[in-house]
C-alpha cells in the first residue's frame, strides 16, 4: 500500500511525479505529497485527499526543479491529514522521505530520539525514520547513502523509502525491504516507482529492486548495493505493457472497463497453454514441479481476499479431478499460526498484486519448512513470482480498479488449466470429462462476451431497484459457493451495502433470520448436481417474503419463473460455470456502486496492493 515515485533526469520531475501519483493512486488515495530539489533546497507540498487535491493546491506555483520524489499515502500510523502525508522532512530541514510500509520498532527508536532533543510533526512512523536517519547522519558525519546502510541495520519492518538530501541535487537514495520498487532507465533520466505504470510512457527498460538493497540513482548512473556496501550488477528487463493498457480507454471507470475485458484477458490466460483438439494442456511451470505435485501430499492454497475465493473454488476442483487432498488459507492466519508443514507439501500462491505481505511471509515461511511453492501471479516480477519455485502468470494484464474483477477471472481460468493438467498427468480423469471441460473452457471467452452485450442493461435495472438495500444476502452452494462469497466482497466493496455470502443450505442455520420483505437475496443457481436443493432454498426465502435475484442458466425456467429478477448465463459443465456466474455479479456490484454516487475505482479505506499485515 502506498505508491512511491521518484524521477531524476534534464525534465521538469513535478508534472512526471503527478503523473505518476495517479497511476499509482490504486494503492492508497488517504493523502498525496512531493519534495523537490531546486537546487538550493528542497520544497515539500502535501495534502489531504487525492492527487487532484494536492494538484489544486500546487496549482499557479512555478517549480523548477528536475528531480523530486512524490507519495500517495494509504494510512497506517496516524489519521489521513496533511500532518502525516508524506513526503517527510527531518528536522534540520536537510533530508526530505517518502516510505511505503511500516517500522514495527518506531516507537523505541522515537524514544531514543525524543530523548536526544527531536521534535515530530506527525503521527508516523516514516517521520521517526527520517531523523533516526538524519541521526546517524550527524553523528557520524557520513554520507546519506551511509546513514541509511547503518540506519536500516535497526530497522524492523518492511519499506521502500525514497530520500533527497540538501546536499545532493542530483541524487535519490532508494531502498526496500518487502515493498516493491522499480526502476526505469530512461534518456539521462531515471524513474522510480512501487510498479511500473509511472514510468511505461517514458521507458520500457526497468530494474526490479531486491531485498536489502540500496540504490543511489542520478540522471546518467545508477548504482546499487546491498547493505554491506558491495556493488550489485543491476539486471536490466523490458516490459512488455501498453500505455493503453493503463488508461481507460472510453470506459467510466477502470472497473467497468475492466469487467468488459474479460472475453480477451480470459482469452489470453488460456492462450498458448490449452489446445481443446489435441486435448493438451502446456503449463511449464507445473512441468518444472510436476514430481512433487504427483507425490504431493497435500496441496496448500494461501491467498488474501478476492485471490481467496479463487483459491477455495481450486480446492473444490482440485480435489474433484486430481484426488490431492488441499487446503486453502487466509494468509494471514496461515503465516502466524504454527502449521504443519513438511517437504512433501506444495503451496500454491494466488495473488494479483504479487506483493500482499501476507502472502509474501506465508510463503517465505513455508519455503523455510521445505514447501515447494507455485505462484499464480498477475503482476510480472512481483515479489511472490519471484520467491515461487515455480508459477503461471494470469496474463489478465494491468488491473487499476480496487476491487478485483479480471484478475479474479484469470486466476479461475489457470486454476482450471493447473487441475486439469495434473488429472491428466495423475491419471484421475476419464478422458471424455478431460475433453469435455477443455472444451468449454475455450467457449468460456465467448460466453462472457454474450453475458456482457446481453445482460448489461438488465443488470442495469435490477441494481437501480435494489441501491438503497441496507444488506445484502449471497447464496450459492458447490462450486457456486465461493462466487457467493466473491459476489458480496465485491457488493460491500463498491457499494457500502452490508452483503454476506454464505453456502446456500447454511442460511437455515443463523442468516435466515435476517429475511423480511426488504431483503434481497442473491442465488447463484446456475444448473448443476444441487440444482433441486438450491431451488428449495429459493423456496425457503420466498416463504419469508424476502426478495430473490438470481444467475440461472438459460432454458431454467423453474428458477427464472420463482425469482423476482434474472440473470442469465450460458449454460456449461458445472466445474466450469464459476467463471461465468462472477460476471453478472461484478456488474451488479458496479452499477449499484454508481447508483449510489461512489467512486467505485478508489472504494474508501482500501487500496490494491496490500503491502501492510
Ligand atoms: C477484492 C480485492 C482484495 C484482493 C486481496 C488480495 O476486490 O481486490 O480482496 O483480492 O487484497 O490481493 P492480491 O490478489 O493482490 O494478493
Amino acid at each position: 500500500m502506498c505508491g512511491i515515485v521518484g524521477y531524476v533526469g534534464s525534465n521538469l520531475a513535478y508534472p512526471v511525479l503527478i503523473d505518476g501519483l495517479k497511476k499509482l493512486e490504486y494503492r492508497g488515495y488517504d493523502s498525496a505529497g512531493v519534495a523537490l530539489h531546486t537546487g538550493n533546497s528542497i520544497e515539500v507540498y502535501k495534502k489531504e485527499g487525492k492527487v487532484s487535491a494536492l494538484e489544486g493546491s500546487v496549482y499557479g506555483k512555478n517549480i523548477q526543479a528536475t528531480i523530486g520524489i512524490g507519495h500517495t499515502r494509504w494510512a497506517t500510523h496516524g489519521e489521513p491529514s496533511d500532518r502525516n502525508a508524506h513526503p517527510h522532512s527531518s528536522n534540520s530541514g536537510d533530508i526530505a522521505m517518502i516510505h511505503n510500509g511500516i517500522i514495527e520498532n518506531y516507537a523505541q527508536l522515537k524514544n531514543e530520539l525524543l530523548q536526544k532533543g527531536y521534535t515530530f510533526k506527525s503521527d508516523t512512523d516514516s517521520e521517526v525514520l527520517v531523523n533516526f536517519i538524519e541521526d546517524i547522519k550527524i553523528n557520524n558525519e557520513c554520507s546519506l547513502e551511509e546513514a541509511v546502510r547503518i540506519a536500516l541495520k535497526r530497522v524492523v519492518g518492511a519499506y521502500v523509502i525514497l530520500l533527497l538530501d540538501k546536499d545532493l541535487p542530483d541524487t535519490i537514495i532508494a531502498a526496500r525491504k518487502g515493498s516493491p520498487l522499480v526502476i526505469g532507465i530512461g534518456d539521462n533520466a531515471h524513474y522510480l516507482g512501487s510498479d511500473a505504470s509511472p514510468m511505461l510512457a517514458y521507458t520500457k527498460e526497468v530494474v526490479y529492486i531486491n531485498d536489502y538493497e540500496l540504490a543511489i540513482v542520478r540522471p546518467d548512473e545508477l548504482v546499487l548495493k546491498n547493505l554491506g556496501n558491495e556493488r550489485i550488477t543491476p539486471f536490466v528487463q523490458k516490459l512488455d505493457i501498453e500505455l493503453a493498457s493503463i488508461e481507460k480507454g472510453g470506459f467510466d471507470h477502470f472497473m467497468l472497463k475492466e469487467i468488459f475485458e474479460q472475453p480477451q484477458t480470459i482469452f489470453d490466460s488460456l492462450r498458448g497453454r490449452m489446445d481443446a483438439e489435441q486435448q493438451s494442456i502446456t503449463l511449464s511451470g507445473v512441468d518444472k514441479i510436476a514430481d512433487k505435485l504427483l507425490k504431493a501430499n497435500r496441496v496448500i492454497i494461501v491467498a488474501c481476499g478476492t485471490s481467496w475465493h479463487a483459491g477455495l473454488l481450486a480446492e473444490y476442483v482440485i480435489e474433484e479431478l486430481c484426488r490431492i487432498n488441499v487446503e486453502v488459507e487466509y494468509a494471514s492466519e496461515f503465516r502466524y499460526r504454527n502449521p504443519i508443514i513438511t517437504d512433501q507439501d506444495v503451496i500454491i500462491a494466488i495473488s494479483q498484486s504479487g506483493e500482499t505481505a501476507d502472502t509474501l511471509v506465508a510463503l517465505e515461511n513455508a519455503k523455510k519448512q521445505g514447501a515447494t511453492i507455485f505462484g499464480l501471479v498477475n503482476v510480472v516480477g512481483s515479489s511472490i513470482a519471484r520467491i515461487a519455485d515455480a508459477g503461471a502468470y494470469t496474463h489478465a494484464g494491468p488491473e487499476i480498479g480496487v476491487a478485483s474483477t479480471k484478475a479474479f477471472t484469470a486466476q479461475l481460468a489457470v486454476l482450471y488449466l493447473i487441475a486439469l493438467k495434473v488429472a491428466q498427468l495423475k491419471g484421475t480423469i476419464e478422458a471424455t470429462l478431460f475433453n469435455k471441460l477443455l472444451a468449454d473452457l475455450a467457449k468460456v471467452p465467448e460466453h462472457v462476451k454474450e453475458i456482457l452485450e446481453d445482460q448489461d442493461a438488465i443488470i442495469q435495472e435490477i441494481a437501480r431497484k435494489y441501491s438503497d438495500a441496507r444488506d445484502f444476502l449471497y447464496l450459492g452452494r458447490g462450486y457456486n459457493f465461493p462466487i457467493a462469497l466473491e459476489g458480496a466482497l465485491k457488493l460491500k466493496e463498491v457499494s457500502y451495502i452490508h452483503a454476506e455470502g454464505y453456502p446456500a443450505a447454511e442460511m437455515k442455520h443463523g442468516p435466515i433470520a435476517l429475511v423480511d420483505d426488504q431483503l434481497p437475496v442473491v442465488f447463484v443457481a446456475t444448473k448443476d448436481s444441487y440444482h433441486e436443493k438450491i431451488i428449495s432454498n429459493i423456496q425457503e426465502i420466498k416463504a419469508r417474503k424476502g426478495k430473490v435475484i438470481a444467475v440461472v442458466s438459460h432454458g431454467d425456467e423453474v428458477a427464472a419463473d420463482l425469482a423476482d429478477d434474472v440473470m442469465f448465463v450460458p449454460q456449461v459443465h458445472e466445474i466450469i460455470a464459476p467463471i461465468l456466474s462472477v460476471i453478472p455479479l461484478q456488474l451488479l456490484s458496479y452499477h449499484i456502486g454508481v447508483n449510489r454516487g461512489l467512486d467505485v475505482d478508489k472504494p474508501r479505506n482500501l487500496a490494491k496492493s496490500v503491502t501492510v499485515e
